[in-house]
């Protein structure tokens, strides 16, 4: 098995230009990112997995910066598999556990790599042969975390009653709200953008580029507002929709801009 790597180019994320020229006749599966997890890109899902098609390989999605954040539509835009976790826009805390998705044409032939009796056909048969069952519950192996499992449940319910269209529309508020700011409040400190500026390719969160990244993300933790430090200069606003008002991200940006200040 051989790996190719594409590097995220300077827009931060993958084209289908460059997934085009990367896929060829020994493309088994192609391993994608919805949102750039630094940037914050949003990639075309129809395109890139038609290019992906179109090479003879399969599309697996990582959907982990865009579940409950970014409308997807898996099942329309011919995905065949997509995987995420549940800890950022699904609310359901670190621990809680990942997900996955099998097309339905594809889960005949679906393997677990890690079979267990929660993925068999009878769970408490106990044979002495594993006999997977023949829905999506194949997947699963051994006994999940129940409370992990509560707070899943809890979480995604949230996002069903805003719904993901609401909660998008209020995202792309909260990113151009950024924008804008750092446009005219952190530039002139020396800090960038590195996020696109076209709200259609951005996902949910903003990165800001600038040289002491690791030294502004301590100083505004000191200060309640705990953005990601990315390497080698990057700075990740995570605006979750649901539970952050444009008030708390006012108030965020002026002590980002107080912390790149004593720089
Ligand atoms: C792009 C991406 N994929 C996957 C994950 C989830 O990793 P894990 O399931 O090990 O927590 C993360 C977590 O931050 C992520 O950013």
């Amino acid at each position: 098995m051989q790996v190719r790597w594409i590097p995220a180019g300077s827009t931060g994320g993958v084209t289908a230009d460059e997934l085009a020229a990367a896929v060829g006749p020994r493309t088994a599966v192609a391993v994608l990112s919805h949102v750039d997890y630094r940037s914050g890109y949003l990639a075309d899902v129809p395109a890139l997995t038609a290019v992906v098609h179109d090479a003879g390989g399969v599309a697996l999605w990582d959907l982990c910066h865009s579940a409950g954040v970014v409308p997807v539509h898996l099942d329309r835009d011919g995905v065949d598999l997509a995987v995420g976790c549940t800890y950022k826009y699904l609310n359901a805390g670190p621990g809680a556990p990942a997900w996955l998705y099998v097309a339905a044409r594809h889960l005949p032939s679906a393997d677990n790599p890690v079979p267990g009796w929660f993925g068999a056909a009878d769970v408490f048969a106990m044979a002495a042969h594993h006999e997977p069952a023949t829905d999506a519950r194949r997947m699963l192996s051994g006994t999940p975390s129940v409370i992990g499992i509560v707070a899943v449940d809890e979480g995604v319910k949230l996002v069903a009653e805003a719904g993901v269209e609401r909660i998008r529309a209020k995202s792309r508020d909260l990113t151009a709200m950024v924008v804008a700011y750092a446009d005219a409040h952190l530039r002139p400190l020396g800090a960038e953008m590195a996020s696109p500026r076209d709200p259609e390719r951005r996902g949910g969160h903003i990165v800001i580029r600038h040289p002491a990244a690791q030294a502004v993300t301590a100083a505004m933790s000191a200060r309640g507002v705990v953005p990601d430090f990315r390497h080698p200069d990057l700075i990740r606003l995570g605006l979750s929709p649901l539970t952050t008002s444009f008030r708390e991200l006012w108030r965020a940006l002026e002590i980002t801009r107080e912390a790149l200040d004593e720089r």
